[in-house]
């Protein structure tokens, strides 16, 4: 496989930055965790508890972007609650205490302090009263050597291989992967789905690694939108259902490595107040996949457009061609079951965010203010 041996290779293999070298491996990067997770979809890996009630999730950053969309996909898909808290909300906050509850804690580096303290909390105050709420603790980490998979009864790696760069990139993807695997595992040892199911996503997921090369092939129309961003102060992020989590993490992205301010938002929300904010210096960027929220978001953009902003859409193939205008800029991404569809839609944010760090002279694999880790 091209680039497979250079995922855990700490030198750039010829690529100019580690940000765009892990943004290019992701499909072979997805590839090897597929291969991992999915050969034995009807074996599961793990022991879970079946008789759970609720699943709480505790991530920062990224992760905890990871943890919003699982938590989409297990009240769809397995139809129990899931909350998700920051690692750093939770010592002041912690999340009621339920019975038969699954903790996971989700954390590329595997040694974020806030993470991992909240996860010792949450088992801390479960064995102090152990004969009704049993600690149930799931880790999902790049590191499985790392502090977290001491702190968990399961350790899921997510195999993407080593990630240099401070903006974390493939291993989200493949903590995405790692987390629809939970979720289908879950579903299926609850016959929440059928094994038919199951199989008609794994066939999805198959064709994950080549629809992502083919969303890699938009670099060469996210250059120039880099460009006419270049003097941008401020940049809106939207999304609805499960692409709102996407829209926070390219906000996110863009923020970290461009210092660009830009706000991510269900666009349904930005309605609520912040479309105060639009006119035509402020660009909006539209992740509006074909799906069931289309038609909302594309009444939310026409709302946008009257403000005067700059669109750019990041829509699937299938875009009716009368919404189509209402863009200035379209990234076209492959057709894809609707619950994937954050998988491909997250990567053109990558690249537009590398790009434009890069056209802004800035030090894309090292920010200014921040650290790979936030260990303790
Ligand atoms: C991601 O691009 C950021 N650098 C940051 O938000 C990161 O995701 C966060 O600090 C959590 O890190 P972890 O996944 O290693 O716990």
């Amino acid at each position: 496989q091209p680039y497979a041996d250079d995922l855990y290779s700490d030198n750039l293999c010829g690529f100019p930055h580690f940000m765009l070298k892990e943004i290019q491996q992701q499909p072979e990067s997805v590839q090897i965790c597929l291969a991992h997770y999915f050969h034995a979809i009807s074996e599961p890996l793990l022991s879970v508890p079946v008789n759970l009630n609720e699943v709480h999730i505790l991530a920062c950053g990224t992760s905890y972007h990871a943890g919003l969309i699982t938590q989409h996909w297990i009240e769809q898909l397995v139809n129990i609650p899931v909350r998700v808290r920051s690692g750093s909300e939770f010592q002041e906050a912690p999340l009621p205490m339920t019975a038969n509850t699954l903790t996971i804690g989700i954390t590329q580096s595997g040694e974020t302090a806030d993470t991992l303290n909240a996860i010792a909390l949450d088992k801390q105050r479960r064995l102090a009263q152990s004969e009704v709420f049993q600690p149930h603790l799931l880790g999902i980490t790049n590191q499985p050597n790392s502090a977290l998979s001491q702190r968990v009864d399961w350790t899921m790696p997510t195999l993407a291989g080593t990630e240099i760069g401070v903006a974390a990139t493939k291993t989200f993807l493949n903590q995405l992967i790692v987390c629809f695997y939970f979720t289908l595992e879950l579903a299926l040892s609850r016959q929440a789905i059928s094994p038919e199911t199951v199989q008609a996503y794994w066939a999805e997921l198959s064709t994950l690694p080549a629809k992502i090369r083919a969303v890699l092939q938009l670099e060469t129309q996210i250059k120039p939108i880099a460009q006419a961003m270049i003097n941008q102060q401020h940049c809106m992020v939207l999304g609805r259902g499960i692409n709102q989590a996407i829209a926070l993490e390219g906000a996110l992205k863009l923020k970290e490595t461009t210092y660009l301010h830009a706000e991510g938002y269900s666009a349904g929300e930005f309605m609520h107040g912040p479309i105060a904010l639009l006119d035509e210096r402020v660009p909006v960027i539209a992740i509006a996949p074909t799906d069931s929220t289309h038609a909302a978001m594309i009444a939310n953009l026409r709302q946008v457009k009257s403000h005067g902003s700059p669109i750019i859409g990041i829509l699937t193939e299938d875009v009716p061609p009368e919404t189509a205008s209402l863009f200035d800029h379209v990234l076209i991404l492959p057709a894809i079951a609707d619950p994937l569809s954050p998988i491909l839609s997250v990567i053109p944010l990558q690249l537009l965010a590398y790009h434009l760090a890069v056209q802004r002279g800035l030090n894309v694999d090292k920010p200014r203010n921040i650290t790979k880790t936030l260990s303790e």
